[in-house]
């Protein structure tokens, strides 16, 4: 099934505020006992049926990976066929409607584009776009170079969770020349929601009211952890914040280019302004 099937739902008549029922989301660590997402096959399906109640149609399955994995890591790409494949079958065998679309939450490290060239590491689907995290230390300039690595080998880049690195809390600013040069932004819907706390909440807030989140995704790992998919709230947030058309595309269509590798039109980012030296 088309992830856009349904769309034409949405319509003149609905008010601003409609829960999307079909909606994409690009994070999630719901393949069981791999990483520390969902611990079992049961909580995969517990996960899986949430996000189904809560308006998710496509998840993509983005164990955290590196190209050469660390000792404590059970990752590799034969390990997320094997547990995709399990994930798959059980949805059908328990007739739920999700779509599931393999991916890895690349560490930004040197040495990433190469693991990722030998297909030791994955990027969404079929696409030439991929999801990357960096270290939370991570400097502007090293997440900036090893992004315009991966773009020179013509991938596409979508920035995991930007809210949460140090050089982006000091200044969300300083990821503009990254967005000009068209990384794409992740912002997490808990973090948008108040689930990270209200300063969090309020820089998120900025960050979308100003160009800087490309897409909304749950970066959900499970009851265990207490993260649930909970993107219908994001959604709702961000229909008050910029609209249904903007927070539409947050969700589904920009979400939906991203797996069809198609062209994108976004605005151009924003600077924020500070207030009394504050964010
Ligand atoms: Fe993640």
């Amino acid at each position: 099934m088309s992830p856009l099937a349904g769309e034409g739902a949405e319509g003149e008549g609905q008010p601003a505020h409609h829960q999307h029922e079909t909606m994409i989301d690009l994070h999630t660590h719901i393949l069981h006992e791999f990483d520390d997402g969902a611990e079992s096959l049961s909580d995969a399906l517990v996960m899986a049926r949430a996000a189904v109640a809560n308006g998710i149609t496509t998840v993509a399955t983005t164990p955290h990976g590196r190209g050469v994995p660390p000792p404590n890591s059970r990752y590799s790409v034969a390990l997320i066929r094997e547990r995709f494949a399990v994930l798959q079958t059980a949805l059908e065998a328990e007739a739920i409607p999700l779509t599931l679309v393999a991916g890895t939450e690349i560490y930004g490290e040197a040495g990433a584009l190469a693991a990722l060239q030998a297909g030791r590491l994955l990027t969404y689907g079929t696409s030439r776009a991929l999801l990357l995290e960096f270290p939370l230390e991570v400097r502007a300039e090293a997440a900036a170079e090893l992004i315009f690595g991966f773009q020179l080998a013509n991938y596409r880049v979508v920035v995991a969770h930007p809210e949460r690195y140090r050089f982006v809390r000091q200044d969300p600013n300083a990821l503009i020349p990254l967005i000009e040069r068209g990384a794409l932004m992740q912002l997490t819907s808990g973090a948008l929601i108040g689930r990270q706390g209200s300063h969090m909440q309020r820089v998120t807030k900025q960050m979308l009211q100003h160009g800087m989140a490309h897409i909304l995704a749950t970066d959900s790992h499970g009851p265990h952890l207490r993260r649930m998919p909970d993107l219908a709230e994001a959604h709702a947030v961000a229909c008050e914040l910029v609209g249904a058309e903007v927070a539409d595309a947050l969700v589904l269509h920009t979400p939906a280019a991203i797996l069809a590798d198609a062209a994108l039109d976004l605005p151009p980012p924003e600077h924020i302004r500070r207030w009394f030296g504050l964010w």
